[in-house]
């Protein structure tokens, strides 16, 4: 093989990375979603399943065992059910309600959902739903989504300050008993020294 047949090879191999990993990544997050569309994919007639949690959209069809017609969560599918995903309440209307209602706790129970389908192997991000709650359509979040989404920023960094102040406690409590523990054994020991 010449050097420029190698080099072609290298080329056309990086290509091909780019385009199955970094561009099929890139258009999903650029994908915009239509409620129209959305409301079709709820697994009926062996239609996809997605599902939309703070106006991104995620296709569940391989949790058909949770979100298949019939089965338990199948009402979350189909439409943006933010609301829903914390009142527990799974209903049209409830779907309706605008997550900016929502207190800081019951937006952290969001944000945990919202981290568990973006990080699931299983399933997968399509795109941003079109909705005056989240996006507009070319894809910019809407003035209210801004001010929610700075919230939920605010409301991760002290989550994250809550748990760094709970781990640095544990492990002074840690090596507060590990101290003690020791403090334990060397007055033991010094015990049976004198009663020897
Ligand atoms: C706000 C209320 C609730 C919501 C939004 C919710 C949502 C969900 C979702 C989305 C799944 C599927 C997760 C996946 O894709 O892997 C799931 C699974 C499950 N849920 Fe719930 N759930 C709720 C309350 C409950 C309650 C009250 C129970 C039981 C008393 C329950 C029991 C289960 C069980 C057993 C599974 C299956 C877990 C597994 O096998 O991995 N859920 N839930």
């Amino acid at each position: 093989m010449t050097s420029r047949n190698i080099l072609f090879s290298i080329s056309l191999v990086i290509g091909i990375l780019y385009f199955t990993i970094i561009g099929r990544s890139g258009a999903s997050e650029r994908r915009l979603v239509t409620l129209e569309e959305l409301e079709t994919k709820n697994g009926e007639n062996g239609s996809l399943i997605w599902l939309s949690i703070l106006g991104k959209v995620y296709d569940v069809t391989e949790g058909k065992e949770y979100y298949g017609p019939g089965q338990s969560y199948n009402s979350l599918t189909a439409a943006d059910t933010t609301v829903p995903f914390v009142s527990g309440t799974f209903t049209k209307e409830e779907a309706k309600k605008d997550p900016v209602e929502l207190s800081d706790s019951d937006l952290t129970g969001i944000l945990e959902w919202q981290k568990f389908y973006s990080e699931s192997d299983k399933y997968h991000l399509v795109g941003k739903l079109v909705d005056p709650r989240y996006y507009d359509e070319h894809g910019k979040e809407q003035p209210t989504f801004v001010t929610l989404l700075e919230r939920l920023e605010k409301i991760k960094i002290s989550e994250e300050e809550k748990k760094a102040v709970k781990e640095a406690n544990k492990k002074a409590r840690l090596e507060q008993a590990a101290k003690q523990e020791e403090a334990n054994k060397k007055a033991k020991a010094e015990e049976a020294k004198q009663e020897m």
